[in-house]
């Protein structure tokens, strides 16, 4: 038996940990999260549900470090991160999946994932070009995909290349908002694989905000926002 340390934790520490979270957009205003805890392990895809208006994107945007709770506490690895350097983190330790993609349309494939390596400022062992191939496979796009412009790509393509990107430096926590929301079901299947593997193959902790019954479905353990009543904090 070996001990886990921080940097490798064992399948049963979670690597991300929600602590009785609250958030309002403004000072004073409306609760739009309140008293959420939740555990996030290293190996297993999460889905996160809840009617539109739960907080689910909110959620997903203390998760990665874009905002801070305003109650409560979100740990990495056991540490707040609050009081992390939060550019870090995003560009190092989680690979985040945005609904619009955010990919940049001028630039081919190959460039807008080296660019997010580039932002990492991690050292690769390997020539960039060849990573950046080698996840083109991973998300089941054909090699010559790299030179393509990203506004000569379908939505379901886009979708790959932005998990792709938020792979690009190898972080152990990927999270997608709606990854699925508008491709035919023969892709959600097969990009719903992809996460599967990223979880089950690589460890990762994977966590997907969904409307779709097929992906909760798909997913190993579903969490539900409940909606909250509108109210004054
Ligand atoms: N930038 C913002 N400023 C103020 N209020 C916001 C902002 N973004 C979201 N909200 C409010 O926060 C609440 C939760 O929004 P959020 O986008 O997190 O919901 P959601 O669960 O992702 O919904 P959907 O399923 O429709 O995407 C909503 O009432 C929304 O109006
Ligand atoms: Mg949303």
């Amino acid at each position: 038996m070996t001990n886990p340390t921080p940097n490798h934790p064992d399948e049963t520490t979670p690597v991300l940990s929600l602590q009785d979270v609250g958030y309002a957009y403004t000072k004073g205003g409306k609760r739009v999260l309140d008293h959420v805890s939740h555990d996030f392990l290293p190996g297993r895809v999460h889905a996160i549900t809840g009617p539109s208006g739960a907080g689910k994107t909110t959620l997903l945007s203390l998760i990665s470090g874009l905002a801070v709770p305003t109650a409560g506490r979100v740990l990495h690895n056991g540490d707040d991160l609050a009081g992390k350097d939060r550019y870090a983190y995003r560009s190092r330790d989680i690979g985040v999946i945005f609904q619009s993609f955010n990919l940049l349309p001028g630039l081919t494939v190959a460039e807008n994932i080296i660019l997010s390596m580039d932002a990492s400022g991690k050292r690769f062992e390997r020539p960039k070009q060849d990573i950046a191939r080698d996840l083109l496979a991973q998300v089941h796009l054909p090699a010559e995909y790299a030179n393509e412009r990203i506004l000569h790509l379908s939505g379901g393509e886009q979708q790959r290349v932005a998990i792709a990107r938020a792979l690009s430096y190898d972080p152990p926590v990927i999270v997608a908002d709606e990854p699925t929301g508008n491709l035919d079901i023969a892709t959600q299947e097969d990009i719903m694989a992809i996460f599967r593997s990223l979880a089950h193959e690589q460890n990762r902790c994977v966590i997907i905000v969904t409307h779709s019954p097929e992906v909760a479905a798909a997913s190993d353990e579903v969490f539900e926002l409940a909606p909250l009543r509108r109210r004054k904090a």
